[in-house]
């Protein structure tokens, strides 16, 4: 059967020629694995909410790093010690705070209603932080995942519902060190010459994750102690692209081993909140945290510690004109709730793209990122180069605003998005046009757009 398989595939092969790129197979090698084309939906999407939830929301203390803080790195945070003693009993574990998550007001159709609000295309929810603890029913993480213990559900499963009923990509975050698992930690005792973990724990519970969920995205993390050899995550990557269900549009990251990030995987996170410097030739995502002090909820968030709209809308266009995708985090309670005043931000996001999205879905960065016309401007274009957008944060002093960069021809229209009609312009030598600006619109996300239809 598979010899008269095979002599069909070379008959056809022979006949009609190779297969098409899309029917192509990956080895586990980086060389093949980094050849892959980035499905088209990842970078159309642009916008996405990064979701950090799991037991450290119960300490919700410090970060999500809560429990490496208090007990794991020496010496350990006195801040998470003094919280323990002065709030818990003698004796109560990290383990202790699972039971504590209720998630008793968790509506995934909820959630999914103000991710689509904020007008992101994508979600990724933590499966797995570095904790280890899974929040979904995986048959690996006995006793120690949102089924057996906390909230006795299946959150990956119940939000990933909720999120595809709205037509969102569904993307999943997962560690693959977990910082106390007696199978990892006896790994790196080894040197990582051993692979007890990956065998026996990480790759049948993340390939389990991917079967049942079918992600889009992996968000993969963790990974920096040890070489993608000890992960074999060339191997795993090769299943993925080649035999997975979701192998022709699941989008994947660059952690995935010591020294990956920037280099190899799928598009590139380089550090968190990274930011090149210049036009990459490579797809990249800025992720980004509401709460600049932490991913995880935490109880004792300060209005000041949080980024406003505008400088989220600014983050966000910026990421974009440089090539990049934006993923915006928020960390949900305990209870199951996201913050109001993170829901707030949210909406915000939904209603200044509900104006101004056409210059960020779909588009592509222009031939100049930035320049310092009447005030600073960053430029995004059409995704077939027919209109370009420069979009700014500070309101203008006058009703005339030069642009420098582009070259206007006769027919050249500007208008300002969330306003009617053309506005009127005048060309500037050697380049560049003045256009002779409308009341500016009111805001909240303190950011305008100038669409140019015909300029180069
Ligand atoms: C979402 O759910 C509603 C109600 O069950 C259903 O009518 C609709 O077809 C679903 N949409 C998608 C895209 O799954
Ligand atoms: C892990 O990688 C090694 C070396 O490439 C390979 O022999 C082995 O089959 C892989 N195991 C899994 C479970 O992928
Ligand atoms: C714009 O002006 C700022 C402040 O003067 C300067 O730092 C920056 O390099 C300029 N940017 C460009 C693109 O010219």
């Amino acid at each position: 059967m598979l010899a008269q398989a095979l002599c069909l595939f070379y008959l056809l092969t022979t006949v009609i020629g190779p297969a098409p790129v899309t029917g192509k197979r990956y080895q586990a090698t980086w060389s093949s694995l980094d050849s892959r084309p980035l499905p088209t939906w990842y970078d159309e999407a642009k916008f996405g909410i990064f979701v950090h939830w799991g037991v450290f929301s119960v300490p919700g203390f410090g970060s999500e790093w809560f429990w490496w803080h208090w007990q794991g790195q020496n010496p350990p945070d006195q801040k998470c010690v003094a919280y323990m003693t002065q709030n818990y009993p003698p004796g109560f574990t990290y383990p202790d705070f699972a039971p504590q998550f209720h998630a008793q007001f968790f509506d995934p159709d909820n959630w999914a209603d103000i991710f689509q609000a904020s007008g992101a295309k994508y979600v990724v929810l933590t499966s797995k932080h570095h904790e280890g603890f899974t929040t979904w029913p995986s048959s690996y993480s006995w006793n120690w995942n949102s089924v057996d213990d906390g909230p006795h559900r299946d959150l990956v499963g119940d939000l990933g519902q909720a999120i595809r009923n709205r037509s969102l990509h569904y993307g999943l975050y997962n560690s693959l060190y977990e910082w106390f698992n007696p199978l990892y930690l006896a790994d790196k005792n080894n040197k990582f010459k051993t692979q007890d973990f990956v065998f026996k724990k990480l790759l049948p519970e993340l390939t389990d994750l991917v079967l049942r969920y079918k992600p889009e995205l992996i968000w993969s993390d963790g990974d920096w102690e040890a070489p993608d050899t000890y992960w074999n995550s060339t191997e795993f990557l090769a299943w993925l692209y080649n035999d997975s269900p979701v192998k022709d549009v699941v989008v994947t990251n660059d952690r995935w081993g010591a020294g990956c990030y920037c280099k190899h995987g799928g598009y590139y996170n380089c550090a968190d909140k990274y930011s090149p410097g210049e036009l990459p030739d490579h797809k990249w995502e800025k992720c980004q945290s509401v709460d600049t002090q932490s991913w995880g909820y935490r109880k004792n968030i300060k209005l000041a510690e949080l980024m406003d709209l505008p400088s989220i809308v600014k983050d966000l266009v910026q990421t974009v004109a440089m090539g990049g995708n934006y993923l915006l985090n928020v960390g949900p309670t305990s209870d199951g709730m996201i913050p109001t005043v993170f829901e707030e931000r949210l909406r915000g996001m939904g209603g200044w793209l509900a104006v101004n999205g056409e210059a960020i879905y779909a588009s592509k960065p222009w031939r100049v990122q930035k320049e310092n016309a009447t005030v600073p401007v960053w430029y995004t274009s059409s995704s077939d180069g027919s209109s370009v957008y420069a979009v700014f944060f500070t309101k203008p002093q006058s009703f005339s605003f030069q642009l420098y960069e582009p070259l206007t021809v006769q027919t050249t229209t500007v208008t300002l998005l969330g306003t009617t009609g053309p506005l009127r312009w005048s060309p500037l030598h050697p380049a560049g046009l003045v256009i002779l600006l409308p009341d500016i619109p009111f805001t909240t996300g303190r950011a305008w757009t100038l669409k140019l239809d015909w300029v180069q």
